[in-house]
């Protein structure tokens, strides 16, 4: 098996990214990753704002692969192909590192590669630590919330999820209530250590239910209502009352995911006796609470439990190249018709 070289585009929501993989199916390696941030464009709007992103992508999509290319030291006449996020997203932005791509692709007659965000995120432990399939995937985002048994580079199947909103987002709305700075997960995280999580109860909804379906919009609520009581009863919030929601509201999301892990475990099972393996990947991963109870319920069921590092659970381009080069390797390909998708479930 020869060695590939992919480029990876990733512009879907607020990070221009680009990045060079090299290597074989189950055996890759990162040579370069760049990501342009842009939160900072967004922070004076609570939210990403669509018509913002989608500019800033055009602006930055040509400078990310140049710098990613030069820091690889390679050059487009060493790749293979190119593989770039075609969605979901905010359409925007995918379109415009889909017309990226394809305009590389024109040019250098290297086979497009069209890769499906979700399936990024969902093979970075493979790409992160080698992890064999199958294993069971949860992707936290501020976007996404979901449980796949992921047995193939193009075989997932969906155990459930968020009815929802995404946990990330239930961060950094419950932040913005609380007062705290934006991106709301980190900054909820700081403010938890020197809170006392069991001052308030906060609700950890759907865990009567048997299946692995997550709810977190009734939580952000209850964070409103505790704010405003103590608002009302003393004018505003001090510093402790802040830390104390905080560690309430990151103990209250940690419960829920580590329960519902228990539960998609059983149901992966029932597909794949022989499942051994759980990762986890997506922004809200790299909170260490968080991850501290999915490695300790992971020991329980007899589970090895990976976690990527930080800045591959984030939005990337290595993973859409790694994705790409498992799609090549496969054989599979695009062509100009490639159409950006702001929808696209796995
Ligand atoms: O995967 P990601 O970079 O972007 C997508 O949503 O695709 O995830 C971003 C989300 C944000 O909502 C952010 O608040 C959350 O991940 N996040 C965290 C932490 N770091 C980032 N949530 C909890 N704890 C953290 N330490
Ligand atoms: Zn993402």
């Amino acid at each position: 098996n020869e060695p590939l070289t992919l480029l990876g585009i990733e512009s879907s929501c607020d990070d221009t990214a680009a990045a060079i993989v090299r290597g074989v199916p189950g055996k890759a390696e990162i040579l370069s990753s760049v990501v342009f941030g842009q939160t900072d464009l967004h922070a004076d709007f609570g939210g990403v704002v669509p018509e913002i992103a989608a500019r800033a992508h055009a602006e930055k999509l040509d400078i990310v692969v140049e710098q990613c290319l030069s820091e690889a030291n390679v050059s487009l006449s060493d790749l293979d192909g190119i593989a770039v996020t075609a969605g979901p997203g905010l359409i925007g932005g995918v379109l415009s590192g889909v017309m990226c791509a394809k305009g590389l692709a024109a040019a250098t007659g290297l086979p497009l590669i069209g890769v499906n965000h979700l399936a990024g995120h969902a093979l970075t432990p493979q790409l992160s630590h080698g992890l064999p399939f199958p294993y069971l995937m949860l992707l936290v985002s501020g976007g996404h919330c979901q449980f796949l048994l992921v047995e193939g580079p193009e075989d997932y199947r969906r155990l459930g999820g968020t009815i929802d909103d995404a946990p990330g987002e239930a961060f950094d709305k419950s932040a913005r209530i609380l007062g705290l700075s934006q991106p709301g997960g980190p900054a909820i995280e700081r403010a938890a250590r020197g809170g006392d999580a069991s001052r308030f109860q906060l609700p950890r909804p759907l865990l009567d239910r048997d299946d692995c379906n997550m709810s977190f919009s009734g939580l952000k609520t209850a964070m409103l209502r505790a704010r405003d009581g103590l608002v009302d009863a003393k004018g505003g919030l001090t510093r402790q009352d802040q830390n104390d929601l905080a560690a309430a509201f990151q103990s209250a999301i940690r419960d829920v995911l580590v329960e519902k892990t228990r539960r998609a475990v059983h149901m992966a099972r029932s597909c794949r006796a022989d499942l051994s393996r759980f990762a986890v990947a997506g922004g809200v991963a790299s909170n260490m609470d968080i991850r501290a109870g999915l490695e300790t319920i992971s020991a329980d069921l007899d589970l090895d439990f990976v976690a990527p590092p930080l800045a591959l659970c984030t939005d990337n381009a290595a993973m859409i190249a790694y994705a790409g080069l498992l799609r090549h390797a496969g054989g599979e390909h695009d062509d100009m018709t490639l159409a950006a998708r702001p929808r696209w479930p796995l």
